[in-house]
C-alpha cells in the first residue's frame, strides 16, 4: 500500500493524533522500500509483505446483530486469509435461531477458504462467567448475561483476541456491502501499525464517500450524519486545551478501527454506540496529562493515532434517523460528563441538546456506562471458565485438506461441540 505520510500532528499530552492520510495505491508491490521510494518522505511504500507480517498477528472482529447473511458472507471473504476471525454475535436465537444460520455461514466459509475463526454469542451464559469470575463483573446485566450493545460485543472479541496470542485487533462492522472495502481496511491497518514509532496505537478508518441515491442518482456524501457532531465536539476539546482551533479529528465515530493490544487492554471502553469516540476521550483523560496516569510505561512511549482515509466507497447497511440520532447523542453524552471536559464545552453540548429537543432547560446528558481496563482480568480463569461454561463458544481448526494439518485458534480452551 501507497500511503500519505502524515501532513500535520497535534498533540494532547503524551497522545499525538495524526493528521487524515490518503492512500495513493492499494498494492504497492512486495518489494521493500528503497531510499528512491520514500524520498520524498510525504508518501510511504508499504511492502505487501510487510503487510502479511501484520495481518499474521492480526485479529479481526466482526460484531453482528441480525444482518444478512449475504453480507456477513461478504464480509468474511474480504478480511486477508492470515488475519484471525472473531465473530461476536448478539442476534436472535428464538423463534429463528439466526446464530446458528451465522455459524454455518463462518464454517463454510472456514472450510472452503482454509482459514480458522473463533465464533462466540453475547449472551452466552459461559462469556459472562468468565467475565464474572476473572475480574470485570461490570459488564454484566442484573439477568447475569452480558450486556446488548456494540461496545461490549467488541469487548468479547478483544478478550478473545488476547486469548488467542494476537498483538494487534481490528474491528469491522458486518453490514458492509462492499468486500473489496473490507481488505483495503485491513491493509490501512497494518500500514499505520507499521508507520507508529510507539507500541501503544490506533488506527482509525475515515472513507473518503459514503453512497447513497438522492433524487435518482448516486451521491457520494464526504461525512456520515453523527460524525460531524462528534468531531466538531472532540475538536473543541482539543482547542480548548491548546488555544488553536483545529480540525485534526475526523474520526470520531469511526466504526473501522484497530489497536494494538498493548493499548487497547490498558483502556476504559464504554457500553453500546459511545464506545468509539469515549476510545479518543479515554485516551486523552488517561495520556493526556491533565488527569494522573495509571500507566507510566504508556506516558513514555506515548500514543499514536493514525487517521486513514481509504479509497473505497462505505458502502452499509442504512439504519435509519433514529439510529444516527442515538450515535451521536451517546458520543455527546461521554465527551460531556468525562474529568477533562472543560466549561465551554459542556455548554456547547448543552445548548446543541436543548435545540435538538433532546434535553429540556436546565437538563443534563444522561451519563453513558464505562468500563474498567481489561487489564485487570486473570486471563488463566478467563479461558478455563470460558471453555467450562460455554454454550455457543466455537473454535472453527483452519485444516489444509491435502496433509490434513489442523490449526486450533486457541488449543489450550475447549470449545462448545468438542465437550461433546
Ligand atoms: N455483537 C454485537 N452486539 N454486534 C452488534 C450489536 C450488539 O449488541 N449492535 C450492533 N451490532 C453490530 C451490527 O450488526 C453491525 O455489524 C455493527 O455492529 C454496527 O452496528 P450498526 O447498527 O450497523 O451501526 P451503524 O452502521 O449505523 O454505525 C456504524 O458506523 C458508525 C460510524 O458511522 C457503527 O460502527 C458505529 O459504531 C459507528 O460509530
Amino acid at each position: 500500500m501507497r500511503i500519505e505520510l502524515p501532513h500535520r500532528s497535534e498533540r494532547f499530552g503524551a497522545v499525538r493524533i495524526h493528521g487524515v492520510q490518503e492512500v495513493w495505491e492499494l498494492d504497492s508491490g512486495g518489494e521493500p522500500a528503497s531510499v528512491d521510494d520514500n524520498a520524498w518522505h510525504s508518501i510511504h511504500h508499504v511492502p505487501s509483505t510487510t503487510i502479511n507480517d501484520y495481518e499474521r498477528r492480526m485479529a479481526i472482529v466482526v460484531p453482528v446483530k441480525g444482518e444478512r447473511l449475504k453480507v456477513l458472507d461478504g464480509v468474511l471473504s474480504g478480511i486477508p486469509h492470515d488475519c484471525l476471525i472473531i465473530l461476536v454475535s448478539n442476534s436472535e436465537r428464538d423463534p429463528v435461531d439466526r446464530y446458528r444460520m451465522e455459524k454455518e455461514t463462518l464454517r463454510r466459509f472456514c472450510r472452503l477458504a482454509s482459514r480458522s475463526a473463533l465464533l462466540i454469542h453475547q449472551r452466552d451464559p459461559g462469556i459472562a462467567a468468565a467475565f464474572a469470575e476473572a475480574g470485570m463483573p461490570e459488564i454484566l446485566e442484573d439477568d447475569g448475561l452480558v450486556r446488548d450493545g456494540k461496545g461490549e460485543g467488541m469487548l468479547i472479541g478483544l478478550a478473545l483476541a488476547k486469548l488467542s496470542g494476537r498483538e494487534f485487533v481490528g474491528f469491522i462492522d458486518a453490514d458492509n456491502y462492499v468486500p473489496g472495502a473490507v481488505y483495503e481496511y485491513v491493509q490501512a491497518y497494518a500500514s499505520g501499525f507499521h508507520l507508529a514509532e510507539s507500541p501503544f496505537s490506533m488506527v482509525r478508518i475515515s472513507w473518503r464517500s459514503k453512497p447513497k441515491i438522492q433524487a435518482g442518482r448516486l451521491f457520494f456524501n464526504r461525512w456520515g450524519r453523527s460524525s460531524q457532531v462528534t468531531n466538531r465536539f472532540l475538536n473543541l476539546l482539543l482547542s480548548s486545551y491548546s488555544g488553536f482551533g483545529t480540525e485534526i479529528i475526523a474520526t470520531g465515530n469511526a466504526g473501522e478501527h484497530a489497536f494494538s493490544l498493548d493499548l487497547a487492554l490498558r483502556m476504559q471502553f464504554a457500553a453500546g454506540f459511545a464506545v468509539e469516540p469515549y476510545e479518543y476521550i479515554n485516551v486523552f483523560e488517561r495520556y493526556g496529562g491533565v488527569l494522573a496516569s495509571p500507566d507510566k510505561d504508556v506516558m513514555k512511549a506515548g500514543v499514536e493515532i493514525f487517521q486513514i482515509e481509504t479509497r473505497n466507497p462505505h458502502f452499509h447497511e442504512n439504519k435509519g434517523a433514529d439510529h444516527v440520532q442515538e450515535m451521536r447523542l451517546q458520543a455527546l453524552n461521554v465527551l460531556y460528563h468525562s474529568p477533562i471536559s472543560v466549561q465551554d464545552v459542556r455548554d456547547e453540548i448543552a445548548d446543541f441538546l436543548r435545540q435538538e429537543g433532546v434535553i429540556g432547560e436546565g437538563e443534563e446528558p444522561p451519563q453513558e456506562l464505562l468500563y474498567p481496563p481489561m487489564s485487570g482480568i486473570d486471563w488463566d480463569t478467563f479461558g478455563r471458565v470460558l471453555g467450562d461454561k460455554s454454550e455457543s463458544f466455537r473454535q472453527i481448526e483452519k485444516v489444509r485438506p491435502a496433509s490434513l494439518e489442523r490449526q486450533t485458534p486457541i488449543p489450550e480452551i475447549p470449545d462448545s461441540e468438542s465437550k461433546g
